[in-house]
């Protein structure tokens, strides 16, 4: 690997951390992290996104169980959720007369829809992954917390959300244990396999084989195999896209979809 300069050592040495120290992150680091994560791009410099900065430790014990059972999250020294925001434009709008002016020029009122969501979550996951970085070059290790998007009902009522604000990601930060300094870097698939140019390309069986060769060695080499199961696709679907907390997410996802729809300004 050629490595240029600082910042690409830095994003190539980076790795999901999830034992951390007890120590609180500095109020400079925490101050550098939330600046430089403000610093992110973001859609029409509108910043459709909140941080939301959870300090409460009983709330923390209860993510670390409505986010599918993992324990590291209620010992996080910082725990940040991202949430896609368009409850703040819409406030404003709704304080700055915008929709009587659409009457008086007979325009439709534009409420928020589905693609403003993902507007809004990209400004979110973009601005959270500065938050990454700047928190690596800090010494301060992070893990993603997908499951934030699961259990929409309890996560409104715990952070008062409102209906046009959705938590697309949550983060966890902290000094890494000693022992995890040097973690190894987990595999990436090759290159070839997610690098194209100028159209899409399908895999046939063969470029499989190819491309999760090192699975499929580890499947083929397990002594006990679960029950049934033949093949590493089959294990990895069971415990990831057809594991209980994806078909959570998936109810979960579709009421916060029908209830940013709903919603009424
Ligand atoms: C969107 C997203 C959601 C994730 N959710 C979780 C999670 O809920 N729990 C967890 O331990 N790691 C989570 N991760 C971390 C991934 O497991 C990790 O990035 C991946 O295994 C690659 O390892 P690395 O970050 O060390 O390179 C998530 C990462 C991303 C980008």
């Amino acid at each position: 690997m050629n490595e240029t300069n600082d910042t690409i050592k830095l994003i190539n040495r980076r790795r999901s951390v999830r034992a951390w120290e007890t120590t609180s992150i500095t109020p400079d680091h925490l101050k550098s992290i939330i600046h430089a994560t403000m610093r992110a791009p973001t859609a029409g410099n509108q910043m459709l996104y909140t941080i939301l900065q959870v300090d409460d430790q009983q709330k923390k014990d209860k993510l670390a169980i409505t986010c599918d059972n993992q324990p590291w999250i209620a010992k996080a020294p910082l725990v940040l959720i991202f949430l896609a925001d368009m409850q703040r434009w819409y406030d404003f709008y709704g304080n700055s007369g915008v929709k009587e002016l659409c009457e008086k020029k007979n325009l439709t009122y534009r409420t928020p829809q589905e693609s403003d969501m993902f507007i809004a979550m990209c400004d979110a996951l973009i601005a959270a992954q500065n938050a990454v970085i700047a928190a690596e070059s800090l010494g301060i290790g992070s893990c993603y917390i997908g499951d934030i998007m699961e259990n929409i009902e309890i996560h409104r009522e715990m952070f008062n959300l409102p209906n046009w604000v959705f938590p697309i990601t949550m983060l966890c930060f902290g000094y890494p244990k000693s022992k995890n300094k040097n973690p190894k870097l987990t595999p990436r698939f090759d290159e070839k396999y997610i690098h194209f140019h100028d159209e899409y390309k399908r895999f046939e069986k063969e470029d499989f084989n190819d491309m999760y060769k090192k699975s499929i060695e580890e499947f083929n080499n397990m002594e006990k195999k679960p029950s049934g199961v033949e093949n590493y696709g089959q294990r990895f679907y069971l415990f990831k896209t057809g594991a209980d907390f994806s078909v959570e997410m998936e109810r979960s996802v579709k009421k916060a979809i029908k209830d940013w729809n709903e919603a009424k300004s």
